[in-house]
């Protein structure tokens, strides 16, 4: 393969924390490549690669949108399937993630329950990695391609009031757009319930705004981000009652009524209609929602195509 004169210096994608503006404006300025209409909507540029796809929680969008991506760029795609696999008869995720590479894997597209699984397969394994959501803990795609849904309607990112509202405590998708909206100039606010809000956030993003009163910012925010309780990972032990957070956080037409003409409504998806948002909300003509997903599939193969231009010695 061709290394161009200035690679993408990463050959793994493990969140958004280690990446550099540059980094992050590479890959938009990429997927806005893919996305124009010029650009035929397959190619051929990874066809001697092979990627498997390692999902160990439920995906719809992620996981379908990097499949996509993948055959896309015309790479050999396999898609791992745990319910009959030999971790059932106890194979450690090591041995399998060491198995499924020596069958000649050029990268594994992990997501994982257990925060930090990427970045360990990363120092066992030697092909690339990219982490489709670990945890609590990062979900790099989601956040650029939230990024990217910003930047094609309001034309820029730098200066943006955007609000993350909801399971702040247990989100990814919060802490990977904390992470890359505070690196490109935006100003966010987190809103949630105080169980759901760790004051030591304030420590990881001076910057960002911490706050558990939604109705008082919601006259000056560009963005809504409205976020799922993710009862999964016990959140509804830390809220009252489903009908006391609905009355504090639920985005609804009431609300909404009180933001500015312009703000936008985003979900990373799976949404609870009736619970952070309403279904009026999600069809309203200022939801981005499913612009979102369909932005995902050019966001990631930038991704991929980026990580293999990377230099072997990265
Ligand atoms: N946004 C997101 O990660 O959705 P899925 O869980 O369906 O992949």
């Amino acid at each position: 393969m061709n290394i161009p004169t200035n690679p993408f210096p990463h050959r793994n994608l493990l969140g958004i924390e280690s990446l550099t503006r540059e980094d992050i404006y590479q890959i938009l300025d990429l997927a806005k490549h893919l996305d124009s209409s010029n650009e035929p909507k397959f190619s051929h540029l990874l066809n001697d690669r092979l990627i498997i796809n390692l999902f160990l929680e439920d995906s719809t969008r992620t996981r379908t949108s990097f499949e996509i991506a993948e055959k896309r760029l015309g790479a050999h795609v396999v898609n791992f399937d745990v319910e009959s696999s030999s971790s059932k008869k106890g194979e450690s995720f090591l041995d399998t993630a060491l198995n499924l590479e020596a069958t000649g894997a050029d990268m594994m597209v992990i997501r994982h329950s257990a925060p930090g699984v990427p970045d360990f397969l990363s120092r066992h394994l030697h092909c690339r990695i990219v982490n489709a959501g670990d945890g609590s803990h990062e979900h790099p795609t989601q956040a650029l391609l939230d990024a990217y849904t910003l930047r094609e309607h309001f034309g820029k990112i730098e200066g943006l009031r955007v609000a993350i509202v909801g399971d702040i405590r247990n989100s990814r998708v919060a802490r990977s757009n904390a992470w890359l909206l505070t690196k490109l100039g935006a100003h966010v606010s987190l809103v949630a319930p105080p169980t759901l809000l760790p004051k030591e956030l304030q420590s990881t993003w001076p910057e960002a705004h911490l706050t558990s009163d939604l109705d008082n910012i919601l006259p000056d925010q560009d963005a809504f981000i409205m976020l799922r309780i993710q009862t999964e990972r016990g959140t509804n032990t830390l809220i009252p009652t489903r009908k006391e957070y609905v009355e504090f956080y639920q985005m609804n037409t009431e609300r909404f009524a009180r933001t500015k003409n312009t703000s936008v409504i985003m979900h990373p998806g799976p949404v609870n209609h009736g619970v952070e948002l309403t279904s009026e909300i999600f069809n309203h003509p200022r939801s981005l929602i499913l612009k979102q997903v369909a932005f995902g599939v050019s966001v990631r193969m930038a991704v991929l195509q980026l990580l293999f231009t990377a230099s072997e010695k990265y």
